[in-house]
């Protein structure tokens, strides 16, 4: 079988470590954020970079600066993480969930269409995964009804579908740097937008509103405690320069791991859509056996690691905060949640570990009656 790219090089981790703290404790100082910023612009080809302390945060300070507030809807995947919706509820605007397509993952656009009201503000596409939608379909369903794009690309960095990259198919792209992700540096976050007027309140607001837009003052709003520390940003820039070497690593990872299991009992991998050029975030089966949560659960039990196994990730709309309200529930996203095992890695599993999981997925599965 073959093999995996070398780990990349992880020596020039802590090369600007000496420096860095010889200029601690200075609180004016932003020098690796400002780095950190200007390396992303270039490599991710945008003209404004935020960096900031979490994808949370990039989402919250986004929304924000879209004018996200008190009575307005904001159209959501229930096939997310609760961090999607809590920054919405966090300004004081409702989140509305929608369903996906179990055939796509993408937005189930005719239940999205039916969820629209006057107070209907934005929608956060979520590509889970690393895995997007038709960027088309997503523009003209925004537009007709003039919403706001702000995309949840926390998962998605190098993926892109019909040459859009993720995180530029609308106003802004909200990305995490939490370990996990491809690009990572322990926690962390950044936002990605052509939008000079965007990317000034996102400046403002993660730091108090103490460095306002043009035409604002200092702290005529309040803000958040929300930006990468200079310590995070020095991690992330150098894995920034690494990306290229990372994503080569997780697309390989992920298609090792799936050829492993070509051959296990009611496993079949998810393929992503034709114009889609995919990170490979995390290898995907689709799960035909009896009790797929139950199978999940039990190989995270066993040290195979997974979305519904090791997180229990289940639909947003099924979350205690989110249930009791007159909708019915989003049965697509809770069939793909039940069925998708998405497993999860990092750049550290080599052959030996992903051998692993195969032998124990392929074992288990055709053992699994429950
Ligand atoms: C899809 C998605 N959205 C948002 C977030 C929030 O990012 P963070 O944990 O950096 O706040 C994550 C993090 O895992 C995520 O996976």
């Amino acid at each position: 079988m073959t093999g995996l790219p070398a780990l990349p090089e992880t020596e020039c981790l802590g090369d600007s470590m000496p420096a860095a703290l010889a200029g601690m404790p200075d609180p004016t100082r932003a020098e690796f954020t400002g780095r950190f910023e200007h390396d992303l612009t270039q490599v991710f080809a945008r003209r404004h970079a935020v960096a900031v302390s979490s994808g949370t945060t990039a989402l919250h300070t986004t929304l924000s600066a879209i004018g996200v507030g008190p009575d307005d809807e904001v159209l959501l995947p229930a096939l997310t993480v609760i961090m999607t919706a809590q920054p919405i509820v966090q300004l004081g605007a409702k989140p509305v969930f929608v369903d996906s397509d179990p055939d796509t993952l993408d937005l189930n656009y005719a239940d999205a269409a039916s969820k629209v009201t006057a107070r209907t503000k934005a929608i956060v596409p979520v590509h889970l995964w690393g895995r997007m939608g038709n960027p088309a379909n997503l523009r003209a369903f925004a537009t007709e009804r003039g919403l706001t794009i702000v995309e949840d690309a926390a998962q998605a960095a190098g993926t892109s579908r019909a040459g859009v990259p993720a995180g530029a198919v609308g106003a802004a792209g909200c990305f995490s740097t939490k370990d996990g992700k491809i690009l990572w540096s322990n926690e962390g976050g950044f936002v990605l937008t052509d939008k000079a007027d965007l990317a000034a309140h996102i400046r403002a607001f993660r730091g108090h509103w103490l460095t306002p837009p043009p035409g604002s003052r200092p702290q005529e709003h309040l803000g958040l405690p929300g930006r990468m520390p200079e310590l995070i940003a020095l991690l992330a820039q150098a894995n920034l320069q690494r990306f290229p070497a990372l994503l080569e690593r997780r697309r390989a990872q992920t298609a090792y791991l799936l050829r492993a299991l070509a051959d296990a009992r009611g496993l079949t991998p998810l393929q992503p859509a034709t114009d889609e050029t995919w990170n490979h975030y995390s290898p995907l089966l689709h799960v035909d056996l009896p009790h797929p949560r139950a199978f999940a659960e039990y190989l995270a039990q066993l040290g195979v690691p997974s979305s519904t196994g090791s997180f229990r990730l289940v639909p947003c709309d099924t979350r205690p905060m989110f249930t009791g309200g007159d909708r019915a529930p989003c049965r697509g996203a809770a069939e793909i949640l039940d069925r998708t095992l998405a497993i999860v890695l990092t750049e550290r599993d080599d052959e030996a570990t992903l051998d692993r999981y195969a032998a124990a997925i392929t074992r288990e599965a055709a053992a699994w009656h429950a």
